[in-house]
């Protein structure tokens, strides 16, 4: 496509002139929306969510490391427009899309957030506008679903009338270090135009843009990056259930591993996988490999083997009440931590319920404790997060940790609870003792 659109990108974006939208205003989006409007672009946030909507209208982040001044700051001065008006869409010249992709309840992709966005683009779709795809999707579907949809629907070509990119968002919430800004940022347009563009833009945010060659690429590498750490998750928990039988310490071993200065990365056993992403993604990947005739073994076992850890660390907490001559049923049970990892409060596939639900099972009295969930809803039955008080701990029979917020005191945990279970390695890590 000759850059002729309506829009002149290589003037538009370093002036700032280009209007940027982003579908979907979650852990991905709204980071994002947030990073445009501080750099002084015009930024629409979209989000069919009502009440997300109000709550960001009214200054208030549901991200907790985001940070909130800000946000109300460019909400407030109108750099960061949130909405649900989709015809806002015809008023971007560039629009990114952040919607979930989730597994359907048979556990196969469910693709309708993506389509239902690239449905609501289509009508609305103007010459010279760019559309990047920030969700994480399967290798090829830029290019064999997404871009036919766009033209079926608006009556314009991808490459010639329009712009369009996959570009795999990386972000780690919670993490201080790697932020969307300084984490390299991978993008890959369906013809050399859309990818410099994409990449143009991006650079006006972030410190490093990486083009590749096509969108399946991009795809291809985010399910990559994903797929390598579910696996080499499974694998190390797979040595600790193999370190159990020996019956040595994973952790020490996995140590004394990480001194090698080459060949080895450390990874930590723990209750399972959680999140919209490490679970979710390689499956995308499996189904794929299915439509073409291949198993995608190694990340089959992965899944298996994370899935069992649960019923591993539940086993556990059963065999050492038993062996202080206590039995799971009508136990005390404290379980600490129930988003999928610490310090953040996303709940999406977190390991810790489907302990709960098996503690549960097993007739154990279970109450949680999670600073940053204060209520769950596991199958109809609201849970409520407790108050981790000395005199809570000494009246329960365990507590297991499910996830280790960095807010815990741990010292005190220790002082006072009768026995603890540990599924993260927090008190091996702090050299506290197990
Ligand atoms: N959460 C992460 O750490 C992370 C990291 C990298 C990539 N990703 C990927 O990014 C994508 C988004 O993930 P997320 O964690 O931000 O999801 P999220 O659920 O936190 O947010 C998605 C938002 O999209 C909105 N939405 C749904 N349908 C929409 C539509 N048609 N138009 C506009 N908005 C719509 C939802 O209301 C929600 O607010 C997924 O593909 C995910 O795999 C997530």
């Amino acid at each position: 496509m000759s850059e002729k659109g309506k829009v002149n990108w290589d003037n538009a974006i370093p002036s700032r002139k280009a209007k940027v939208a982003i579908l979907g205003l979650g852990y991905v989006g709204l980071p994002l929306a947030l990073a445009f409007a501080e750099q002084g672009f015009l930024c629409y946030g979209i989000d069919p969510d009502r009440e997300r909507i109000q709550q960001l209208n009214a200054g208030k982040s549901y991200i907790n490391d985001l940070p909130a001044a800000e946000l109300k700051a460019r909400i407030k001065s109108r750099q960061l427009i949130a909405t649900s008006d989709f015809s806002k869409l015809a008023d971007a010249d560039a629009i990114l899309v952040c919607v979930p992709t989730p597994l359907s309840k048979s556990k196969d992709p469910d693709f309708s957030f993506v389509m239902n966005a690239a449905d609501a683009i289509a009508p609305r779709l103007k010459l010279g506008q760019l559309i990047i795809i920030e969700s994480t999707i399967y290798p090829g579907m830029t290019v064999e679903l997404i871009g036919p949809r766009l033209e079926e629907k608006s009556g314009l070509k991808a490459g010639r009338d329009f712009y369009l990119a996959m570009s795999p968002e990386r972000i780690d919430p919670g993490n201080q270090k790697y932020t969307l800004k300084n984490t390299p940022k991978v993008v890959g347009g369906i013809d050399p135009a859309s990818t410099r563009l994409s990449a143009l833009l991006y650079q006006q945010i972030i410190a490093r843009v990486i083009p590749v060659s096509s969108p399946t690429v991009a795809e291809m590498t985010k399910l990559l990056e994903n797929t390598f750490r579910q696996i080499n998750i499974g694998l190390v928990n797979e040595i600790a259930i193999i370190c159990d039988k020996l019956g040595i310490n994973a952790l020490e071993v996995i140590d004394a591993a990480s001194t090698k200065p080459f060949g080895f990365m450390t990874f930590y056993p723990g209750p399972g996988t959680g999140g919209h992403c490490i679970p979710v993604d390689p499956i995308y990947l499996s189904w794929k490999m299915k439509s073409l005739n291949y198993r995608a073994r190694f990340i089959e076992l992965a899944t298996e083997v994370n899935a069992q850890m649960p019923e591993f660390w539940v086993n556990k907490l059963r065999d050492q009440l038993n062996r202080k001559n206590k039995s799971l049923h009508n136990a005390k049970i404290i379980l600490l931590g129930v988003s999928y990892k610490k310090d953040i409060n996303d709940l999406r596939e977190s390991p810790a319920l489907e302990i709960l639900k098996l503690l549960l099972e097993q007739g154990a009295k279970v109450q949680y404790c999670d600073p940053y969930i204060p209520k769950l809803d596991l199958g109809g039955k609201i849970f409520r997060s407790v108050k981790l008080t000395p005199a809570l701990l000494r009246k329960s029979d365990c507590v297991m940790i499910a996830t280790d917020h960095s807010g815990f005191d741990y010292r005190m945990i220790k002082s006072q609870a009768k026995l603890i279970v540990d599924t993260r390695g927090v008190y091996h890590r702090l050299k506290l003792g197990a």
